[in-house]
């Protein structure tokens, strides 16, 4: 059981540029056809937790809904999902470490935690256990960061790091209690 991260930043540590924008996440298309290890990954988790910002990155895609699990909006203003994805999104508010307990007692044990905002106050509120992390050969300058201020430190236990074909390079921690 644990909350878990699956994200990739820039070599500076961003998600997205200034504008939002994960076009250069796309950049370096690898040789074998490895998708950076995101479908096992995904295999790992009962449901995501994301940011309204994220949910609104990905609604505008020009592509189907893209998750197989349930996925929960975390967001004060939106009230609730696009019809279109009725039956597999939610909207959630409230207490980070309450919406955990209620999730995990309906079964979502397992939780991907996504978006930047998101998995900042998950990690001030001693929420995350694991964080894998590919960076992307790119330096962007400025945008919208991974990390952000903490109420205490948070030390890491790192498990492994792989580079892949396509210059990717995916680290893997757990955090310690
Ligand atoms: N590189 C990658 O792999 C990757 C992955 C994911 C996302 N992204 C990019 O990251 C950007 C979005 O990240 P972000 O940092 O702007 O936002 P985010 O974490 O996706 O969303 C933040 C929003 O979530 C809502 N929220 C409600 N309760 C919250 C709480 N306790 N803590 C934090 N947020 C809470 C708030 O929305 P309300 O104002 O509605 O309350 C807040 O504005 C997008 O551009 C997306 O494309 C990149």
């Amino acid at each position: 059981m644990g909350n878990k991260v699956f994200i990739a930043t820039s070599l500076d540590g961003f998600i997205a540029d200034k504008n939002g924008n994960i076009d250069w996440l796309h950049e370096n298309p690898s040789p074998s056809g490895n998708d950076g290890g995101y479908s096992d990954f995904i295999q790992t988790v009962d449901a995501l937790i994301m940011g309204r910002g994220t949910y609104e990155t990905v609604l505008g895609f020009d592509c189907e809904w893209p998750y197989s699990k349930k996925v929960f909006v975390l967001s004060n203003s939106l009230k609730e999902v696009d019809p279109s994805l009725k039956g597999k999104a939610e909207v959630i508010t409230g207490n980070l470490r309450q919406i955990v307990k209620d999730l995990n007692d309906q079964g979502y044990r397992n939780l991907y935690i996504d978006g930047g905002k998101t998995i900042q106050s998950f990690l001030r509120e001693g929420l995350i256990d694991e964080l894998i992390i590919t960076q992307v050969p790119i330096l962007l300058g400025n945008g919208i960061p991974l990390f952000g201020e903490l109420s205490d430190r948070v030390r890491l236990k790192h498990l492994d790091t792989k580079a892949f074909d396509n210059g990717l390079v995916q680290s893997h921690y757990t955090v310690k209690m």
